[in-house]
Parts: structure tokens; sequence; C-alpha cells
């Protein structure tokens, strides 16, 4: 099906240009129009996108206007002078940037995009381990309810983990709810760390035997992995750090060839602007971060849906828990 308005591919090929290294021409000419009518969109209605490193090409290179990981997407978000931001993302994602932005409108295209980790804890199960850890400090990771947050003591994403546990000074946190970014973590520091079960259900498919395979038979590759991946992986990889650290280590190293244990569309958006390194793609894909698509971020854009908003009585504490990292 090729784009409804001719004028949307000439209007858009410019942005093009940024991605045809991982768009083909065909696949772009269905996007066009949807790219032109949010450009458009956002103008009219002062809005603007936060996309996270996950989003597919045409969305990152294509109407975002801020890029990144969990982190600088907090802190953006801090900043953002619009009436109105839709977050293309997951859930939590959105609801961090309404606790730093309550007076704006908050848009997640697509309600169902959650995140298994945020879905592996609840707010008493924060209070059942502050009753069996009195007085330990809890950790959150971004990737929970805002309702969770409000029952910890400060968040961390997966950028600042170490020096948030750090910060505290002292020798026992109870970091929630990866249990195997704790443990990546756990491996840098003195500080005790104790975990819940949480899971990230794309990192968490990363082994060692992928890793060894990888290097059999791409010789030279350098292989980067996100924290969230079991630490047996992280100890074989040469590199791990947030979605922005990867992104960073290939700007700044340039390895000819490469590999990112994470999400797919992270290789398609660094290979993109990178056409010197080879990227070899044995990804997995966030069925939570694919729900979000050009089409619901322009009907987000047309019809306010769906608005993000945060129960009275948890918001200033869960605020409190993200101001207090962001100020570190
Ligand atoms: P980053 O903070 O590294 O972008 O990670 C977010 C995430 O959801 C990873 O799965
Ligand atoms: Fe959650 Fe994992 Fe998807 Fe990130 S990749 S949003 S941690 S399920």
């Amino acid at each position: 099906m090729a784009t409804l308005d001719p004028g949307a591919l000439a209007r858009t090929a410019p942005l093009y240009e940024r991605v045809k290294r991982v768009i083909p021409p065909f696949e772009w000419a269905v996007f066009a129009d949807d790219v032109d009518a949010i450009l458009d969109l956002k103008r009219k209605r002062n809005a603007v996108v936060l996309a996270h490193n996950y989003q597919t090409p045409e969305i990152f290179h294509g109407v975002a206007d801020i890029v990144g990981d969990s982190l600088l997407l907090a802190r953006e978000a801090t900043k953002v002078d619009a009436d109105i931001i839709v977050l293309a993302g997951v859930h939590f994602m959105a609801e961090t940037a309404k606790l730093l932005n309550p007076a704006k409108t908050v848009l997640i295209p697509d309600l169902a995009a959650g995140c298994s980790l945020a879905d592996s804890i609840t707010a008493a199960d924060v209070r059942l381990m502050r009753e069996r850890h009195p007085g330990v400090p809890v950790v959150t990771y971004v990737n929970t309810s805002a309702a969770v947050k409000a029952e910890s003591d400060i968040c961390c994403t997966s950028g600042n983990a170490l020096a948030v546990v750090e910060s505290l000074g002292v020798d026992h946190v109870i970091m929630l709810p990866d249990e195997y970014l704790a443990q990546n973590i756990a491996a840098q520091t003195r500080v005790k760390i104790t975990a819940w079960k949480g899971h990230c259900e794309v990192h968490e498919r990363f082994t060692p035997t992928d890793i060894r395979q990888l290097r059999e038979n791409h010789p030279g590759i350098t292989i980067l992995a996100h924290p969230e991946c079991p630490p047996e992986v992280v100890a074989e990889a040469d590199f791990a750090g947030s979605t922005a650290a990867m992104s960073g280590f290939v700007e700044k190293q340039r390895p000819p060839r490469v590999v990112l244990l994470t999400e797919c569309s992270m290789s398609d958006n660094v290979a993109a602007v990178h056409p010197d390194v080879e990227f070899i793609r044995p990804c997995n894909l966030c069925p939570h971060m694919k729900r979000i698509t050009l089409k619901n971020i322009r009907q987000a854009l047309e019809t306010d849906q769906h608005q993000v908003t945060i129960d009275l009585t948890i918001e200033g504490r869960a605020r409190r828990s993200v101001e207090r990292m962001l100020a570190l």
C-alpha cells in the first residue's frame, strides 16, 4: 500500500535520508503519510514526542524530538516546554514523565505497553521487603509502577544504578525488582544487595552459549550487553551498559563488527547512523515497546488518547523517589 498523499513523500524525503540504510523505500512510502501528519500535528498542538531507544526507526528517526535511554528521557521530561508530551515507549516511562510534569498532558499511544519488570512487583511486595529487612533503604529501578516508586527511597536506571547504590552511604540496600541488574551491580560494589525475583522477558533469554556461538561464527566481533541480561552473559560480554551507554560505545569505539544483546530496534537505530559498523543481529523483540506505532502516535495527537494520570495518594511520594535520583 503506497502513501495516500504524494506530497508527504516529498516533504519527508530529508528524514528518509537518515533511515535509508534500515528502511527500504517501499516501506517508507507506507510510513510517509503518518510521519508527515505527526510532524504537522506536533506543530499545531505544541507537542513533543519522547522516544526510547527501542522504538522502531521510523519513530526514532522520523518523528521523535528527544530520544534516549530511561535516564535521559526522565531528565529531558523535566525540561519540556510543550503542552503535550507523547511518550513513545512503555507505560512506566510515560508515568515518570507525568510525575515530573504534573501540569502537562502526557499521552501514551497504547495503554497496554507494559513491562515484565514493572509487572513483577506490587507496592505491597515492597512493604513486605521492608518488614523483612528493617531500616534497609529501597532502591527501585524506574521500570516499575508509580505505586512501587512511592514505597521506595530512591529510583535508579541501568545508567546510574551503581552511583545510586553507592550514594546512600550504607552497607546494605534492597534493589528492586530486576534480579539480574541487582546481581550485575553487586559484582561492582562492596554494598550488600538484596534483590527481588523480577526479570526482563527480553534480556533473560540471552545465554552464554549465544555469546560463544557469536564469537565462533563472527571472528573479531565486539559484544555489548544490557545489564538486564543474566550475570553469566554480562561476564562474557566485552561491555555492559544502558541502551545509551551501548550506543555511546559504538559511537566512540567504532568497532568494525558488533552485536547488541538487547531489543532489536536498538541495532537498527544505531546502524542507521553508522554505515561503517557491521551489526550482527540476534536480538529479541520487546512486545510492549512494539505496541507503539506511527498510527497510534498520530491517533494520540488527534484525540488525546491515552492520558496518563497518577493517583493523588501516591503521586508526591513517587515523584520524590524519581527526583532524588535526578538530583544525584
Ligand atoms: P535503558 O534505561 O537502558 O534504556 O533500559 C530501559 C529498558 O527498558 C531496558 O529493557
Ligand atoms: Fe520491560 Fe524488558 Fe521491554 Fe525493557 S525490554 S520495557 S525491561 S520488558
